[in-house]
């Protein structure tokens, strides 16, 4: 295989970025991530890539559960302090104040375009990112800006 022509095209499938949160057994986990897609209308379902060597994993496994918090295209500035694991200080993470969302309790930030709740249902673990299937249980909030592609920052993710 060329490397480059993979890397070209894996690099050419259109993401956006969020903000993925979770939290289990007292412990915080927020995450900048970008392999999301839609993977079924009925239930809802979601396919998410996690780094199976994150704290964001650790958290999403033992919590079976996470929120996908959706960045405005105005918030590269914000996906850039999750790229890192942070811990939190009272109420924010990385200075950005979050609330617990309606079902299971995971960070939402109130200063960003909206969220999505999701229940895991399932996990296929064959390389080094897990793909997380999730059924989305809840969302709130308004996408007025449209949401931040990665395509528009210059980052790289993925080839
Ligand atoms: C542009 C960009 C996109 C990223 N997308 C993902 C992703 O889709 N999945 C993922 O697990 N990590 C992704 N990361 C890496 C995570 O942001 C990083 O591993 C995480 O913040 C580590 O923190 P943690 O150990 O607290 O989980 C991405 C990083 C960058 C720079």
């Amino acid at each position: 295989m060329n490397e480059e022509i993979k890397k070209k095209f894996l690099r050419m499938i259109p993401h956006a970025l969020y903000v993925l949160t979770s939290q289990a057994g007292g412990k915080t986990a927020a995450s900048t991530v970008s392999w999301v897609t839609q993977a079924s209308f009925q239930p809802p379902l979601l396919a998410v890539g996690i780094k199976k060597d994150s704290r964001t994993f650790e958290a999403v496994n033992a919590a079976q559960g996470f929120v996908l918090n959706f960045l405005g295209k105005e918030q590269k500035d914000i996906a850039q302090k999750f790229f890192k694991h942070v811990d939190p200080e009272g109420n924010q993470l990385a200075g950005e104040a979050f609330v617990p969302s309606p079902q299971l309790k995971h960070p939402t930030f109130p200063g960003m375009a909206g969220f999505v709740e999701c229940r895991v249902v399932g996990l296929v673990d064959k390389g080094d990112h897990a793909v997380v299937v999730a059924e989305v249980l809840e969302a709130q909030g308004g996408l007025a800006e449209g949401p931040l592609l990665l395509s528009s920052t210059g980052w790289n993710y993925g080839g």
